[in-house]
């Protein structure tokens, strides 16, 4: 009886050593380790990442994941510019289908990193037009690390209401905004 309880944990630790094994060889044939969005800036994310590789690892579907970022989104204060939920105040909304620069994760996380004059220093081309035209601020050394911010982005995606085809940009062919 001890003997196979023995033979048993020999087997486990076994098993746990292959599976360690494979983690690290994934590790290392894939192109970049993983990166902990906790611990990077939004700024360094954006220095590291080639162009157009950002993307959320959150859904808008996430209820708990959303309620932080809406909690973030007043702490940082987007929403004295935005409005609570991110629909537009003094500066333009987040939630139409009017992207100023893009709507793709890439796009806005640097937009929101850099801000506006950054982005144009980086290549970036303004497409769209809200009723609102001003620099957005750069935040990237504000925000405390890329998973708050993509969890801001979490929740202003929670709050989409433009034209589904439009919810991640439009790269061809921005909507004109409505009232220009
Ligand atoms: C001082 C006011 C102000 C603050 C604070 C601010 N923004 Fe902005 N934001 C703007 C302006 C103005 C624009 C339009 C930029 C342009 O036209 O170049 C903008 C644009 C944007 C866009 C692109 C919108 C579109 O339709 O394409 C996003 C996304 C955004 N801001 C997110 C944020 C987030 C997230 C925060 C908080 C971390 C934030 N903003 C804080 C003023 C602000």
């Amino acid at each position: 009886m001890l003997r196979r309880v023995f033979m048993v944990s020999v087997m486990v630790s076994i098993a746990v050593a292959a599976a360690i094994g494979t983690v690290s060889r994934v590790w290392a044939d894939g192109d970049a380790a993983p990166v902990d969005y906790t611990t990077i800036s939004p700024l360094d994310l954006v220095n590291k990442t080639p162009k157009g590789k950002l993307v959320n690892p959150y859904k808008d579907t996430q209820e708990d994941i959303v309620a932080q970022g809406a909690k973030l989104l007043q702490s940082y204060s987007c929403s004295g510019c935005h409005g609570g939920s991110g629909g537009g105040g003094m500066c333009p909304p987040l939630t139409n289908d009017t992207w100023v620069y893009g709507g793709d994760d890439d796009t806005i996380f640097r937009l929101v990193t850099l801000g506006s004059d950054g982005l144009q220093k980086a290549g970036y081309m303004r497409k769209g037009r809200e009723n609102v035209v001003g620099p957005m601020p750069p935040f990237g050394a504000i925000i405390k690390n890329a998973d708050d911010l993509w969890k801001i982005f979490a929740f202003v995606r929670s709050k989409y209401n433009g034209d589904p085809a439009y919810k991640f940009g439009a790269p061809d062919a921005p909507p004109e905004p409505a009232n220009p």
